[in-house]
């Protein structure tokens, strides 16, 4: 497999739960909120398509790109993916203070919570297909078959810390 494979097999993880996450966001009310399936979302989010997604093309390949001579338009594509990944940490720390409210007995904040959720479905599908059809094949041909494969070990290598560091967060998080 080559890099990008593992990362479009993980977009459409991501695909497929922010759709789900939208139509039951859509169908919330204040009265049967749930804020616990809403950190679950969060979770999701920050492990998996922040921490574990974003981190392999942000720490490993979009690192790599840059010690390349990429042309304008893909240097362009780079920056607006960064900044793309930084816009959608915001929503969801947003999700995490509204949904902390609402624990505080602040129940006029659902509609907010189910926007966020709705604007997280509707942007990633567009950086995804963004990744996926311009910039990953766009930019594959900087690297030899040999780079190609130290890159996909070094994405399993990431891969391999991530439920360690995510358990590690997790006895910080009960002992504090
Ligand atoms: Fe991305
Ligand atoms: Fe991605």
């Amino acid at each position: 497999m080559k890099p990008r494979g593992l990362l479009m097999i993980e977009h459409r993880l991501i695909e497929k739960v922010l759709s789900v996450a939208q139509q039951k966001a859509l169908s919330m009310t204040e009265l049967d909120y749930q804020p616990a399936f809403v950190e679950t979302i969060v979770d999701f989010i920050k492990t998996y398509a922040d921490r574990t997604h974003h981190g392999k093309e942000e720490d490993i390949l979009f690192t790599e790109l840059a010690k390349k001579k990429l042309d304008d338009d893909h240097l362009r594509i780079m920056k607006e993916l960064i900044d793309e990944h930084q816009q959608a940490r915001s929503k969801t720390e947003e999700i995490v203070e509204l949904n902390e409210k609402f624990k505080k007995d602040d129940r006029s904040v659902v509609p907010a919570i189910t926007s966020a959720i709705v604007w997280l479905a509707g942007f990633y599908p567009a950086h995804i297909q963004k990744e996926d059809a311009v910039f990953f094949p766009g930019t594959e041909p900087q690297f030899r078959q040999d780079e190609l494969e130290d890159l996909l070990n070094r994405f399993y290598e990431f891969d391999r810390m991530m439920i360690h560091e995510k358990y590690q967060k997790v006895y910080q998080f009960i002992k504090s």
